[in-house]
């Protein structure tokens, strides 16, 4: 059975019972204590907690997940993979242990050609939480399962939990027994590799306030209902249903190893270390492509770092394999891609993007590598200059941080220089920086703030906060929430730092792009609240941050929100203008431009899109003319929501990597854009006014950056440039469109002069060339010649003086020394003719003896040599050397 068809089998029988389908989320979670999905419950967290509204109490799902912890297994064992799928059906307050259990057996023994997935039913075993003789119960009375193939497990097996504060509760196993050849009798307790988990049911019950570890948490009370969370992995299902001893052996991780060893003529079975790296390779390669797909760029912290080194990863296995040429990512992708694209079908439209990131990472990592050799060798080098016999932690970690250098690289390149390397003081380091990026991910959306905290928060809002600054600038609500220092309080005095929840609000909260509105609120009883930042760090949840200016904030007060109207207007026409500046793009561009970010903020925006290289200046222009063409038809800006499949139809933007729900809403202006968008916009785009594209940048691998103005801050820019060309103009004394003629023609009289001046100097030094030789001093019968060029002559010039003096004094034996000072060091010319070389007195050796003198080098031929120094003091004992050297021959 197919991977696609074991997820559509699962989904099917959960539909035909009454569950609605819900699409995997994104894996970037919008939950701020996770990085990354990493369990099919994540996107059902609030409606187990209460705080939202499920479309459905009955849902199914097959969510895509990735956890790395244990990268560094994966593919040392069969068993662990940084990517996997998640099937899993879920119940909020509807069915309980009751229904689950019957459900899960139901599936599982139902023959395939009635749609099951046709277990036996006696290979079957169930474990059950220590003390939960209900769920024994059902596995026992109601679905019949022999009491000696249930086994009861502690906390560490069968109670499961986020690992952060959230729901959790007991949960029972299904194990599938593989046979006596794979271990020992005696059922899951016994062995857990003959008897493989094949699915886990939970119990969601209670909720955790503190949890320090898998078995040691703080349960704070119970969910408002009790719930139902499975979770099934599709990946090892695959693998029992195909018959094969692994995932990587089931159908899409195969086809992606087996290219592996196919461009690398590696032969998958034949030593563990090369199947280590193909294992490492498959995995990988579609977890990156999972990844971009989903938004996420190759960075230096948080999912970015993730992903980067997932990426890098592959690119290091294959490399060990034997596989060091660019381009082997792009043929392994594409082969992921199309593994996937049955069940996802995003990846196939959207494969040039994916592609575009990848095959950046690949590009830049190969160019570390490539350098990566200069920078270990020096590492190397003060390694043994020191005499430890350990290359630094602190050395692995630069190499690793800095240069991209994998740890398994650098070991393996020390080892080859007998060099050991402090991998403790390395590993400190790194999980150092780990935390500090996990940290400054969760600083960034919450402020640092206390998770559970916020869940109370939004339970006391009313489970959503009403946004209602689509049409309303001000309006009333209630102050539902106050923090200060990240703690709930019930009041907060003038001049306190505040963070206020309100349960309906005009303020927008930084998202999409979209900058934050600032504004006051003004409570009933007088205090006034001043806001300038505001954020969502929960679905849901609305988090206005400022300071009390007046009296004091109580919880429970009436509260008059307003916002500060012109920001907002900025913002608004920023956010039009980048739609507009979008679509401009796309279509000059073609579809492989896809928004990759953008910020709106009052009067000036910027949106980055993925290109595989610069645009060119003339497609900014034209993109700039259009859009503002376009903008001055005053075109309706108009918003709605509809279905996804809607939009899509009418072919709206999504952004490359967003996850939409079900119901979009889309913002149109006139024909021309049509893009699905939570933000804020003007009504038309007249009011845009004007669009100015201040120029185009890269901002790392494969993705580029255009800034732009808008409105009167695009009208000052262009009046300040005018400014600036008429001043240039009155200072040129020519008309502005003569400008760039008048410009050149200075430029090249400019340097005709200079040309001219050169001449003129050259003909200067030579003009004393006669003098120079007639005054030709005898020494010991060689016309010699010492002369000191005025400062700034240039090395030419004292060249061709030397020359031209020897020149007049061929017929003698003769040495001309030419010295002076071109810039800041000394040079000096020596020529000889050949009368004085037939008497052993050699230009090269000359020179030599006058750079010395000089404290510098140099030499040359026999008649003609040149040479340095760093003394120009010292040209007056040079000559005198010379000279002597001359009496001397
Ligand atoms: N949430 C449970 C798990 O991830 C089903 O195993």
């Amino acid at each position: 059975m197919e991977s696609a068809e074991v997820a559509r089998r699962f989904l099917n029988f959960f539909h035909e019972r009454g569950h609605t389908v819900v699409p995997s989320a994104s894996l970037i979670a919008e939950d701020p204590t996770l990085l990354l999905v990493p369990a099919g419950m994540v996107p059902f967290k609030p409606y187990f907690l209460g705080q939202r509204t499920p479309p459905s109490p009955r849902m199914t799902s097959a969510q895509k997940c990735v956890r790395t912890p244990d990268i560094e297994e994966v593919g040392k064992t069969t068993r662990h993979a940084t990517f996997f799928q998640m099937l899993g059906n879920f119940s909020i307050g509807d069915y309980f242990k009751e229904g689950a259990i019957p459900l899960a057996w139901e599936l599982l023994t139902r023959s395939e050609a009635d749609g099951g997935f046709g277990f036996p039913e006696e290979k079957l075993w169930a474990t059950v939480y220590t003390d939960d003789d209900e769920a024994q119960d059902i596995w026992h009375k109601q679905v019949g399962v022999p009491l000696d193939r249930i086994q009861r497990r502690g906390l560490e097996d069968n109670y499961w939990h986020m690992g952060v504060p959230g729901p959790g509760g007991p949960c029972s196993e299904i194990y599938y027994d593989r046979g006596p050849e794979y271990g020992r009798e005696g059922g899951p307790i016994a062995d857990e590799d003959r008897y493989l988990e094949v699915w886990n049911l939970v119990f969601m019950q209670s909720q955790l306030s503190e949890v320090r570890s898998k078995v040691d948490f703080d349960v704070r009370g119970d969910l408002p209902s009790k719930n139902i969370d499975t979770g099934m992995g599709l990946e090892r299902m695959a693998a029992i249903l195909q018959g094969v001893d692994n995932i990587y052996e089931t159908d899409t991780l195969w086809k992606i190893l087996d290219r592996a060893a196919e461009l690398t003529g590696t032969k998958y079975g034949r030593d563990h270390r090369s199947d280590v790296s193909l294992r490492v390779i498959a995995d990988h390669v579609r977890s990156g492509m999972m990844m971009v797909a989903d938004g996420i760029r190759p960075g230096n912290e948080g999912r970015g770092y993730v992903l980067r080194r997932i990426l890098r990863r592959s690119i290091r296995n294959l490399r060990l394999l034997g596989g060091e040429e660019a381009g082997l990512m792009h043929e392994l992708t594409s082969v992921a891609i199309s593994t996937m694209g049955e069940q996802y079908d995003d990846l196939v439209r959207t494969a040039a993007n994916i592609h575009t990131v990848i095959d950046a990472e690949e590009e830049s990592f190969l160019s570390t590598l490539r350098t990566g050799t200069a920078i270990f060798d020096a590492a190397v080098e003060e390694t043994r200059r020191s005499g430890r016999p350990l290359l630094g932690g602190e050395q692995a970690f630069k190499l690793h941080d800095t240069y991209g250098f994998p740890i398994d690289l650098t070991l393996e390149m020390a080892g080859e220089q007998g060099l050991r390397v402090d991998e403790d003081g390395f590993r400190r380091l790194m999980s150092e920086q780990r935390d500090r990026a996990k940290q400054d991910a969760r600083d960034k959306k919450t402020g640092n703030l206390d998770v559970s905290v916020l869940d109370e928060l939004l339970t006391r809002s009313g489970g959503k906060v009403d946004f209602i600054g689509y049409n309303d600038v001000l309006g009333e609500a209630r102050l539902a929430g106050l923090l200060v220092n990240g703690a709930n309080v019930q009041a907060a005095g003038e001049g306190t730092e505040v963070e206020v929840v309100l349960d309906r609000t005009p303020f927008y909260a930084e998202g999409g792009g979209q900058l934050a509105d600032h504004g006051v609120i003004r409570l009933g009883n007088g205090a006034v609240v001043e806001i300038d930042d505001v954020q969502s760090p929960l679905a849901g949840l609305v988090v206005h941050r400022g300071r009390v200016r007046s009296g004091e904030a109580q919880v429970g007060d009436t509260a008059h929100a307003e916002i500060d109207v012109e920001r907002r207007r900025a913002i608004s026409r920023s956010h039009t203008a980048t739609h507009m500046v979008h679509a401009g793009f796309r279509r000059a561009l073609g579809e492989s431009a896809a928004q990759a970010g953008s910020e709106n903020s009052p009067g000036r925006f910027r949106f980055d899109f993925t290109a595989s290289g610069a645009v060119p200046p003339s497609v900014l222009r034209d993109v700039e003319d259009e859009v503002n063409e376009v903008l001055v038809n005053d075109l309706d800006v108009r918003a709605f929501h509809t279905s996804i499949d809607q939009a899509r139809a009418m072919g709206a933007l999504a952004l490359f990597g967003e996850k939409y729900g079900d119901e979009v809403r889309v913002v149109e202006v006139g024909d021309y854009s049509r893009e699905l968008c939570g933000g804020t916009h003007v009504a038309r785009s007249g009011q845009l006014g004007l669009i100015k594209v201040l120029g185009e940048s890269s901002i790392g691998a494969g993705v580029r950056r255009v800034e732009a103005l808008v409105g009167i801050d695009a009208f000052r820019f262009l009046a300040r440039e005018s400014v600036l060309v008429a001043q240039l103009a009155e200072q040129m004394k020519t008309r502005k469109e003569e400008l760039p003629e008048r410009i050149s023609g200075v430029v090249a009289r400019l340097r005709e002069a200079e040309k001219d001046l050169e001449k003129l100097r050259s003909q200067q030094v030579l003009a004393i060339a006669g003098a120079l030789a007639d005054g030709a001093a005898d020494v010991n019968g060689v016309a010699y010649v010492g002369h000191r060029a005025p400062d700034g002559t240039g090395a030419d010039d004292l060249r061709k003086l030397a020359v031209d003096v020897r020149g007049r004094l061929t017929a003698r034996p003769a040495v001309v020394m030419v010295a002076g000072v071109p810039k800041d060091r000394p040079v000096v010319v020596i020529a000889v003719t050949e009368g004085a070389r037939e008497r052993g007195l050699k230009a090269g050796g000359l020179v030599g003896l006058a750079a010395k003198t000089l404290g510098g080098g140099g030499g040359g031929k026999d008649d003609l040599a040149q040479g340095g120094g760093a003394d120009a003091a010292a040209i007056g004992e040079a000559l005198t050397a010379v000279e002597r050297a001359v009496g001397a021959a």
